[in-house]
């Protein structure tokens, strides 16, 4: 068996990881030893009396600045687990997280995050990571909720942790594409219908009204996806109809 995809998440709050780490998928798929998860609390490599992992900026200002001993030495630890760690940052000023570099991630064997907290970092710290990410233009109050966000995102797409293999090949943001709308019984619900041609049965005519449908939403709603699809004569003449 393949050995599991290692996570180690070097955090001043590893608690907060309890309840999402511990549900659904991400719980059986740790059970079924396709992904581990390992905490390391930072404040555990500060030497000092006080266990310090901040301190006021040099040049002064407002708030505390994380230091880059504990740090540093909490990521040695860390690495010294299994070799060929990458090693991520997640803080605001990264690369927005997407679903291609969930992809990319999803392919190693050991990756360590990194989560920020308090008003900042040492700028020193930067050079000891490999890349840095950040799940979206807004401020969070640590990285603890985006290292959760990428951990999730890629750890569906380690082989075997969807139940099956290719649940995930056809996600949204594979091809650029938004997914097409979904229904369930009951057919009519508080005066709306499910569209008939889905209980037809004939498969290509769905086929096709799926992706129209798929296609005119991500138009509609994401101009900036939908301008990097590459669309086939057959989208294009389903686009035109009505
Ligand atoms: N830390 C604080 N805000 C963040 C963000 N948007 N992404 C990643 N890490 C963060």
């Amino acid at each position: 068996m393949n050995e599991p995809l290692l996570i180690q998440i070097l955090t001043l709050f590893p608690e907060m990881f309890e309840g999402p780490f511990n549900h659904s998928i991400l719980k059986r798929a740790q059970e079924q030893r396709l992904i581990e998860f390992r905490f390391v609390n930072f404040r555990d490599f500060a030497y000092d009396k006080h266990r310090m992992v901040d301190d006021t900026p040099y040049g002064g200002g407002s708030g505390m600045v994380l230091k880059p001993e504990p740090i540093y030495r909490a990521l040695q630890a860390a690495k010294a687990v299994k070799p060929d760690a990458k090693v991520i940052l997640l803080t605001p000023q990264g690369e927005v997280f997407k679903q291609e570099r969930a992809r990319q991630l999803a392919a190693y064997r050991h990756l360590i995050l990194i989560c920020g907290h308090y008003e900042g970092f040492d700028e020193r710290i930067r050079a000891w990571v490999d890349l840095e990410l950040s799940i979206g233009d807004y401020v969070l109050t640590g990285g603890e909720l985006a290292a959760m966000i990428v951990s999730d995102a890629v750890a569906r797409l380690v082989p075997g942790v969807l139940g099956s293999e290719n649940s995930a090949v056809h996600d949204s943001f594979t091809e650029n594409l938004l997914d097409y709308p979904q229904y369930t019984r009951p057919f009519e619900f508080n005066g709306m219908k499910v569209p008939e041609i889905l209980l037809s049965g004939h498969h290509a005519q769905i086929e096709a009204w799926r992706r129209k449908q798929a296609l005119k939403r991500t138009a509609e709603r994401r101009p900036d996806l939908f301008q990097k699809l590459v669309l086939t004569e057959e989208d294009q003449r389903l686009l035109k109809e009505e």
